[in-house]
């Protein structure tokens, strides 16, 4: 009898504790901020891709975002546009102001993307982003502070020695995933490319280059030669 009402009593306190279990709600990112970042491309199985650093500068209040991809970089917008270069993994400054820039500002070469975006659109010669919203890593457009709204909580794992929470965007060729700490600020942004391959995506955050608030204005200020149409726009 006693026995019985234990465990009465003990399946009564586990599901209490599922039923008020909390899931952690989706973030809203600040309307501003920038921080720096490590950038990793990586398909499963090849290890050597080459890395590089980067920074984000994000100001929603003003529709503006400028991402860096330094010295390096093998991001799929900055290449491939048809830009003369001597270095086309130098620097390269990804400006959204009313319309997407690709600047390489140690070269001086700068030109407007002409891009339309919707379901099935094509990105550089490889990636197809079919019925998904562009990651930041795409940065097709200002993000909204809330894009991760409807994101999964995939729990917690451990970032550069830290302690970060997990959401999850699945879409349909790729899935998104954004990690930050208990405190907001941002440890790692992780996608998984299917198509072609797999093709994992790292940005990892430096959490002591992590500012919010208004970012100065002039950091989006768009090169006076930036007057030209991209040579080879997407297609
Ligand atoms: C990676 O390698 C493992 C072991 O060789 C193999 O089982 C797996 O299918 C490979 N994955 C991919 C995506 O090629
Ligand atoms: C980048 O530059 C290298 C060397 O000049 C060239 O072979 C390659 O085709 C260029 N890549 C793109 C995407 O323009
Ligand atoms: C993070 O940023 C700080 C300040 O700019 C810098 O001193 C430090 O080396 C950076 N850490 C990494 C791992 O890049
Ligand atoms: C772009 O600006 C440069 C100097 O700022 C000028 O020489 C050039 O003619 C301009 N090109 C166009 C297409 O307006």
């Amino acid at each position: 009898m006693t026995k019985f009402y234990v465990v009465v009593c003990l399946l009564g306190v586990m599901s209490l504790t599922q039923t008020f279990k909390v899931t952690p709600q989706p973030p809203t990112w600040p309307s501003a901020f920038s921080v720096d970042f490590h950038e990793v491309y990586r398909f499963i199985n090849i290890s050597a891709i080459p890395s590089n650093d980067g920074a984000w500068y994000y100001d929603y209040n003003i529709r503006r975002a400028r991402f860096d991809h330094l010295q390096g970089q093998s991001n799929y917008f900055c290449q491939g546009r048809g830009l003369t270069l001597k270095d086309n993994h130098s620097d390269c400054h990804l400006i959204f102001a009313t319309e997407m820039y690709v600047h390489y500002p140690r070269e001086k070469q700068c030109c407007r993307c002409s891009m339309r975006f919707g379901p099935g659109v094509r990105i550089g010669p490889d990636t197809i982003l079919e019925h998904r919203a562009c990651g930041p890593a795409e940065g097709c457009t200002v993000l909204k502070p809330a894009w991760l709204t409807g994101a999964k909580y995939i729990g917690k794992q451990t970032i550069s020695g830290m302690v970060c929470h997990g959401w999850e965007k699945q879409g349909a060729v790729a899935a998104d995933r954004w990690y930050q700490r208990e405190d907001g600020t941002p440890c790692q942004y992780w996608e998984m490319l299917s198509i072609p391959a797999h093709l994992l995506h790292t940005m990892t955050f430096n959490v002591s280059t992590y500012k919010v608030g208004p970012v100065q204005r002039s950091v989006f200020d768009v090169p006076h030669y930036c007057n030209i149409t991209c040579p080879n726009p997407y297609p």
